[in-house]
């Protein structure tokens, strides 16, 4: 059994790693984590999700391949006319994930995501309107923030919503797997923007579509990686009766 105070602390004291050391991780430590993910719970046991584990010169031609995109894309976003014309004069650019990523949050859901984008750029010193910082840091994704590994996580879209559900389960459980080794982790939604540029270093099986990556690696110790994004009481996500 476990000491239930020092579980939920254990829990708490895992945060986003947004800048990590080079020092490569073991393949054996990589499938750790994979095997611990795997203890999850998953619908109909199915595992409807596979990892594509980018390490070495796989992970440095991926990272070469999504940051000259990511830096046409910002130049769409930040940039001059002539940017915003090389851009639409770019496909390869064009942000094409396997998943919607461009809608609007929903209005009650947005001032949560005002607000960690607030204080996480507070803390690193971006001032509001700087865009072209804010880009900067954003791109800092395709550079998987120095980790030494990606694992990008693929799920099977006939499962819908319950393989992105299945996904999550496994890719907490590897999270927390990492954090007890002393590893940090980062998920990312950015890191899904190109599949094609997964797909040409991995045999990806038919119907598997990327979801997001995570990188994993040793925290530097950067000021980023003291952020503590805001955890909400249990009392905001808990409903009331009718
Ligand atoms: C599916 C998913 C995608 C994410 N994508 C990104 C990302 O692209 N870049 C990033 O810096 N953080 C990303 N995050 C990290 C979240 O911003 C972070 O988990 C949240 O702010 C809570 O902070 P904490 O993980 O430190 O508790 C992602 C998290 C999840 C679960």
């Amino acid at each position: 059994m476990t000491n239930p105070k020092e579980f939920s602390a254990f829990l708490a004291s895992r945060r986003t790693t947004r800048d990590f050391l080079p020092t490569p991780i073991d393949a054996s430590v990589i499938e750790e984590l994979i095997t611990d993910g795997l203890t999850a719970p998953s619908w109909s046991n199915t595992r409807p999700f596979m990892v594509a584990v980018a390490s070495g010169e796989v992970r440095e031609r991926i990272s070469a391949d999504m940051m000259r995109r990511a830096v046409v894309l910002t130049g769409f976003r930040v940039g001059s006319l002539a940017d915003k014309i090389k851009f639409l004069l770019t496909p390869k650019a064009w942000p094409i994930s396997d998943f919607s990523m461009l809608k609007p949050y929903p209005v009650e859901l947005q001032p949560r995501a005002r607000k960690v984008g607030k204080e996480l750029y507070g803390l690193i010193g971006v001032p509001r309107g700087d865009k072209q910082a804010r880009e900067a840091q954003w791109m800092k994704n395709y550079q998987f923030f120095g980790a030494p590994v990606e694992l990008f996580v693929f799920v099977h879209k006939d499962l819908g919503v319950f393989a992105a559900n299945d996904a999550g389960l496994f890719s907490e459980n590897l999270m927390l797997s990492a954090h007890a080794r002393g590893l940090g982790t980062c998920a990312q939604g950015a890191a899904a923007l190109w599949a094609d540029a997964i797909h040409r270093e991995f045999k990806v099986p038919k119907g598997y579509k990327l979801l997001y990556g995570i990188a994993v690696g040793y925290a530097s110790d950067a000021l980023i990686n003291t952020f503590g994004a805001d955890r909400l009481p249990a009392s905001e996500i808990t409903m009331q009766q009718a």
